[in-house]
Formats: structure tokens, C-alpha cells, sequence
């Protein structure tokens, strides 16, 4: 059954990169048959086009201004609900995932300006449908009113681990000291940052998931949401 037939809900899934929000955030979403919207993805965007602009991330003046030349829209596949994401009408879903971009979004996803437009975005979204959203201020500013809040860890030897396997399986060659090394220094500054920081909201479950499968932690949030009520 739908979940439009019964009680909307909105899930918010927060944390540090690798914790594996995407992956269950899109498991949760198929198995309840409700949207699944990747933040991560609208930020991606946002850096992608300063890339290509040429702007140096650190000159946030500069990524100020382009904000106003950047449309973020997203649609959904509708057999498998995956989320495509449009800058200015072209669909750039595959071509936000380099390190260039990740880089990139970690420092100018810090300006208040950027996450003002991302986040009215992502409140509209949630306005009038059920979904299960990710990212790392979902659950304190997008979504401070959610019906189920989680924030996923996983120690960073394990998320490095994770990531480095993800990029071997793409024929990626891969340092796996260096994605710690950069982990550790995005971790800092999505935690760091002045505004809406990666940080656990007050009401949110707290699950680590270095030691769970991806069922397991599916399961669990599951029983959160029966423990709620729904
Ligand atoms: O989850 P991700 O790696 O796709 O996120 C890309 C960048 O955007 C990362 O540096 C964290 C940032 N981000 C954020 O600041 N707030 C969100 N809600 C989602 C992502």
C-alpha cells in the first residue's frame, strides 16, 4: 500500500558522509512507497555549476551572485522512484558524484545563503507528500517537525572502508588512507560550520551502523516508526 492512502510521514535521515543514508533512505523509501529526496544531491548541483562557472569555491561572493543564474529541480523515475536532479532543465544526476564535486560542496554548502535556497526547496517538497529525506540538517532546520528523525554513524574507518569499496566496484582507483583523510576534513567542516552544522536533533534515534547490515538498520528504523505508531 501506498502511504499516500494512509498517514503522510516525513522520515529525516541525517549524518556524516558514508553512515550509509542514501543506501537506507532508499531502501526505507521502496519498502513504504514514499519519495526518497537526497539533499546531498541539491548541493552537489549547486557546486557543479561553480565548477563549470569557474569560481573559486572560497569566493563566496561570487557563489552568492551565481546562486540567482542556478534553477535546482528534481523529478522522479517512475518505476523505481530514483531521484533525477536538474540544473537549469539539464539533468546533471550523473555528473555530481567526482571527488571534484564532493570537494567542492563541502565548502560552499557552508554559506547561509546556499542552504536558505536549498532549504526552501526541500521544505516545499515535503509539503505535500510523504518522503524520506537525507542529509545533515534535516532533521534540526529542513524538517525540525518530522514524524521520524534518525541520525545514522558509523566510525569513520568503517565509512572510509565503504566508501573505498563503492569506488573500487566503479573500477575507480582509490587511497583508502586518503578518504579518511578526507573524510575526517569534511566531517569537520560540515560539523563545524556556523550555519545549520551536521548535528543530532534533540528527538532523533541515534543508530550506528559500523557493525549492521543494511536490513538491520532497516529493520530498526522500522521499529522506531511501530514504536510511534506508524
Ligand atoms: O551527502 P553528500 O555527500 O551528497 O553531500 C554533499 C555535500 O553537501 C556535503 O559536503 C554535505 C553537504 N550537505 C549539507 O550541508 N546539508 C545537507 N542537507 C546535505 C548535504
Amino acid at each position: 500500500m501506498s502511504r499516500e492512502t494512509s498517514k503522510p510521514i516525513r522520515i529525516a535521515i541525517d549524518g556524516p558522509a558514508g553512515a550509509g543514508k542514501s543506501t537506507i533512505a532508499k531502501h526505507l523509501s521502496k519498502k513504504l512507497g514514499v519519495v526518497y529526496i537526497d539533499t546531498g544531491a541539491m548541493y552537489r548541483t549547486v557546486a557543479l555549476f561553480t565548477i563549470r562557472k569557474g569560481i573559486d569555491p572560497q569566493d563566496r561572493k561570487s557563489v552568492v551572485k551565481a546562486l540567482d543564474e542556478i534553477e535546482v529541480s528534481i523529478s522522479y523515475s517512475p518505476e523505481d522512484q530514483t531521484q533525477q536532479i536538474f540544473l537549469n532543465g539539464e539533468n546533471v544526476s550523473g555528473l555530481i558524484r567526482t571527488e571534484e564535486v564532493s570537494a567542492c560542496a563541502s565548502v560552499t554548502s557552508a554559506y547561509a545563503e546556499v542552504r536558505s535556497k536549498m532549504t526552501q526547496l526541500q521544505q516545499k517538497l515535503a509539503e505535500s507528500m510523504s518522503v524520506v529525506m537525507d542529509g545533515r540538517d534535516i532533521g534540526t532546520v529542513v524538517l525540525p517537525k518530522a514524524e521520524v528523525k534518525i541520525f545514522l554513524t558509523a566510525d569513520r574507518n568503517a565509512r572510509a572502508k565503504r566508501r573505498f569499496l563503492e569506488l573500487k566496484e566503479k573500477g575507480v582507483e582509490a587511497d583508502l588512507e586518503e578518504i579518511e583523510r578526507d573524510m575526517k576534513e569534511r566531517d569537520e567542516r560540515d560539523a563545524g560550520r556556523e550555519c545549520a552544522p551536521l548535528k543530532q536533533a534533540e528527538d532523533a534515534v541515534l543508530l550506528d551502523t559500523s557493525n549492521l547490515s543494511i536490513e538491520e538498520v532497516v529493520e530498526e528504523i522500522e521499529k522506531i516508526m511501530k514504536d510511534k505508531g506508524y
